[in-house]
């Protein structure tokens, strides 16, 4: 009979674990900076990660979803399902979502699983993001140009038990690359 090949068989192939490192913050707060860094450091030590990011995967698998409540579960529900995939692969998955609710954090861990899931806040305040704004989308939002916008028109929830909890107003990039890499360091 052929022996299927288990997860434990493809991180001995890789030598390193799977887990999802689910980054969750307003827009503009730092989280894909963070997390390229953290994939940058995580290579330059020999470890396969792979990003998810909301800009991108909106515009692939998940194109067509909007920012209603049930679409933002919707997104949240298929990339939880993509991360478990990665993750039984024995990848590093670094996860860049606003996912901007207690329900649709608890979405994602219950997909990926509570071993798996490792929870980083990424804490700048609505002033901070503001002030950055990157993109150019909050200014936007206080013209009413768009409606629903996470922090403005729609709800951004504190997350009440996140693992680590990143203010990227205080720390560097290094220093919250650092910190992951700490809790990383203490799973193995
Ligand atoms: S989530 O709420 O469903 O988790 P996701 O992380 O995929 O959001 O996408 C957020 C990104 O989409 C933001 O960084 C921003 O660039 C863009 N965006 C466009 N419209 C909105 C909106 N109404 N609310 C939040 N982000 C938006």
């Amino acid at each position: 009979m052929d022996v299927i090949l288990q997860r434990g068989d493809k991180e001995k192939l890789l030598g390193q674990k799977g887990i999802a490192i689910w980054m969750t913050g307003l827009s503009g707060s730092g989280k894909t900076t963070i997390g390229s860094a953290l994939e940058k450091k995580l290579y330059g030590a020999g470890l396969l990660t792979q990003i998810l990011d909301g800009d991108i995967v909106r515009e692939g698998i998940n194109r067509g979803l909007g920012f209603s409540d049930a679409d933002r579960k919707e997104n949240i529900r298929r990339i939880a399902e993509v991360t478990k995939l990665f993750v039984n692969c024995g990848v590093i998955t670094i996860c860049c979502f606003v996912s901007p609710t207690e329900e649709i954090r608890s979405i994602a861990k219950s997909i990926i699983g509570d071993e798996d899931y490792l929870e980083v806040f990424v804490n700048a305040s609505l002033d901070v993001c503001e002030q950055r704004d990157v993109k150019g989308l909050y200014a936007k939002a206080r013209k009413g140009e768009i409606k629903d916008f996470t922090g403005i028109g729609s709800v951004y929830e504190t997350p009440l038990n996140p693992q680590i909890e990143l203010k990227t107003n205080e720390l560097s990039i290094d220093s919250c690359v650092d910190i992951i890499m700490e809790h990383l360091n203490k799973r193995k």
